[in-house]
């Protein structure tokens, strides 16, 4: 950490894991040497088969910031977001909570525009692919069309008032990580990031800063044409029967 470094707001990073155990160390290294002061980083994983959870678990040991949230089966990214957001709203008070890939697919350069955007007002600050300055490294013409299409039908469908709908890169402020956690949304899986925005607009501001989705270099994507199909269907039951926030416990 910069010790000339201004203190930050108390942020944690909230990162699904499956099977990404040849990425988490170097992902640790990066959100470090960002400087960012006031980070938890919490990875929420699923027993991956591969070790994952245990090296987490080691690094967390030594290092204070570090903390694993370890579900005993795969359920889904969607899942694993709604309860580490709840778990971390519930454990280091943070003022701002960032989703974030565990792939290095999301660059951690990027981790200060977007609270650069909460400090600045936004409730929702959406790293994006298509806006200018944005883009993606290393995707064939089909994932580019997969992408784009997923985009387009679930803004039209949902009226989704922004460019990335489905970007997985996101900083929320305290309130709207608040009003995610207690909605419950009925989205386990990929279809939680529009999910996630059809609850949250109309209630603050939503923003976009430019980013460019990195090629995978380890591991594999398990956005595989199941999950797109998923997608597909998810989004039209969603349009039909909206999440609302009186979706709430009880
Ligand atoms: N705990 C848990 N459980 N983590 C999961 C699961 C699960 O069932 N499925 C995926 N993850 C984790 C992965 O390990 C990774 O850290 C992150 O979620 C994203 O999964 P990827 O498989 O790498 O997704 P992607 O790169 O194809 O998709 C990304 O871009 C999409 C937009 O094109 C994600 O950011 C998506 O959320 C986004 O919609
Ligand atoms: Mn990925």
């Amino acid at each position: 950490m910069n010790p000339d470094l201004p203190p930050g707001p108390r942020v944690c990073v909230v990162i699904p894991t499956y099977n990404e155990s040849d990425n988490v160390v170097q992902l640790i290294e990066g959100i470090r040497q960002t400087g960012i002061t006031g980070l938890d980083i919490l990875f929420v994983d699923d027993s991956s088969p591969d070790g994952t959870g245990e090296s987490v678990l080691a690094i967390s040991s030594r290092e204070k910031w570090i903390h694993l949230l370890s579900r005993k089966e795969k359920r889904g990214i969607g899942s694993a977001y709604q309860e580490g957001i709840a778990h971390a709203l519930a454990n280091f008070d943070p003022e701002v909570i960032v989703e974030m890939d565990a792939d290095l697919q999301h660059p951690p350069e990027t981790l200060s525009d977007l609270m650069g955007a909460v400090a600045s007002g936004a409730d929702v600050a959406i790293a994006s692919r298509y806006v200018p300055g944005g883009g993606v490294g290393g995707w064939g013409l089909a994932r580019r069309v997969v992408s784009k299409g997923a985009n387009a039908y679930a803004k039209t469908m949902l009226r989704l008032p922004v460019r990335d709908a489905t970007s997985g890169y996101r900083a929320f402020s305290k309130a709207a990580a608040g009003r995610l956690s207690s909605a419950k949304l009925p989205a386990t899986g990929f279809e939680f990031q529009v999910a996630a925005l059809c609850l949250l607009k109309g209630q603050g501001k939503i923003v976009e800063v430019p980013f460019v989705f990195q090629r995978r270099i380890a591991g594999r994507s398990k956005l595989g044409l199941g999950a797109v199909l998923r997608f597909f269907f998810k989004v039209l039951v969603m349009a039909i029967f909206p999440p609302r926030l009186e979706w709430r416990k009880g």
